[in-house]
């Protein structure tokens, strides 16, 4: 029998939104067409991914209960979307503060701190809204919100005084559609841990204007020296906070996709705008986050746990070693200038393209870096500020050194003459 042709064509195209969502990191990162020196080993330092060597891993009682969680075959079934009741209130007892206090239903877990921005952008926003977000700042609350059709507005940190927010240039980006003000504390990529008066000044801009602050708080803790973390819904009675937080930093398991939203709304402002009820319903979009690890959540979080918080205090501790072995051997490179870190995982440098024979940029720097001595390096373009790049340096000493001396060789080399 003849077979009729089939004249239609199949209507299938990428959708808008899919086409709208783009890493900056893979877009700036993809283009670059330069590969390691294959007569070095190569040292990754780029990733914000502090498993990469293995030398910072999670205490074995963790994995034990966990291992004790899967066996006992009891959280295998659907959670809540928002997380199960004894997660969400451990969660509540781990962040609250002496002045805002919270409880379980302040609480949605998330696939991540990632999956909590999401949900915190879109609980508040529409699209045609706009967010300020800093810059330079975490590529993805440019890739959630154009993803959606959501505005952003950067402001500027200011690299020549600690990456302090421009206040200024705050106020003057605010518009009636300007639905939230974005804070990340400590900074990713900055590394800096705000003062407690810095985060006021914020504050005090985000109460004049009447605009909610969200507050990704995800290295929240990992500090150096005498600088303190202070979370923002700590410093105030009327300005509502969304704090986004997690355990993939602080606990060293990013893989295990947890993060939360801990909604800080002291004078019910958020409530009566019904944004809790708006949270929940977005939960339910992918039903919420990962049994299992919501199961040791009590366990992880509980300040009164010695092994865990012995895990932290030593975590930090380490990071302090590098992040001063970095400054330490990058301030002695030619043309370098660290931006010391008070906290986090990350090493802002200033390259003085001036300083150098043959190199015309970030990314000329960071594709060249690669080339020749096999250091991987995120440039700043990636985080919107030209001439620097960021370090990550979770490595163990040996490798954060020999990477250190690679990159003074480097300098060295391409000095101008
Ligand atoms: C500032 C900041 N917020 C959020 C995240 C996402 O965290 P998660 O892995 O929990 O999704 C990261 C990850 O690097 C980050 O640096």
């Amino acid at each position: 029998m003849q077979q009729k042709e089939n004249t239609r064509k199949w209507n299938v195209e990428a959708s808008i939104a899919a086409k709208n969502t783009v890493n900056p990191i893979r877009q700036i990162v993809d283009k670059m067409n330069y590969k390691p020196n294959p007569n070095k080993p190569t040292i990754p330092l780029s990733i914000g991914d502090p498993c990469v060597y293995g030398n910072l891993k999670i205490s074995d009682y963790v994995d034990q209960l966990l291992i004790e969680n899967i066996k006992s075959g009891k959280f295998n079934g659907y959670p809540p979307s928002t997380g199960y009741e004894f997660a969400r209130a451990a969660v509540a007892e781990y962040v609250q503060t002496e002045t805002s206090k919270l409880n379980s239903k302040d609480i949605i877990i998330a696939s991540g701190a990632s999956g909590a921005i999401e949900l915190a952008f879109s609980a508040i926003l529409n699209p045609g809204d706009n967010i300020l977000i800093p810059k330079p700042g975490f590529s993805l609350y440019e890739c959630t919100s154009k993803s959606k059709g959501f505005g952003i507005k950067y402001y500027n940190l200011q690299s020549q005084n600690n990456f302090q927010v421009d206040l200024e240039h705050l106020k003057s980006l605010i518009d009636d559609k300007t639905k939230a003000i974005l804070v990340n504390n400590p900074s990713n990529p900055c590394g800096i841990v705000y003062t407690k008066q810095h985060l006021q000044d914020i504050l005090a801009v985000a109460e004049e204007y009447c605009i909610p602050i969200i507050a990704d708080e995800i290295y929240a803790d990992i500090t150096f020296g005498d600088n303190v973390y202070y979370p923002m819904a700590s410093l105030t009675e009327t300005v509502p906070v969304l704090s986004i937080g997690g355990i993939a930093k602080r606990f060293v398991v990013p893989g295990w996709r947890l993060g939360w939203v801990a909604i800080h709304d002291r004078q019910n402002i958020l409530t009566n705008a019904k944004i809790p009820d708006a949270i929940i319903s977005l939960s339910q979009l992918i039903l919420g986050s990962n049994s299992l690890i919501q199961s040791v959540l009590p366990q992880i979080l509980d300040k009164n746990n010695k092994i865990v918080q012995d895990f932290c205090n030593d975590l930090a501790k380490t990071l302090e070693t590098h992040s001063k072995l970095t400054i330490d051997m990058l301030s002695k490179a030619h043309g370098l200038k660290p931006v010391p870190s008070s906290g986090t995982m990350y090493q802002m440098i200033e390259i003085d393209v001036n300083a150098f024979e043959d190199i015309a940029d970030d990314n000329e720097f960071v594709g060249k870096l690669l080339s020749e001595q096999s250091v991987f390096l995120l440039q700043g373009s990636v985080f919107q500020i030209p001439n620097f790049f960021r370090v990550v340096f979770c490595a163990p000493v040996d490798k954060l050194t020999e990477a250190y001396e690679r990159i003074i060789e480097f300098c060295q080399i391409h000095k101008k003459k």
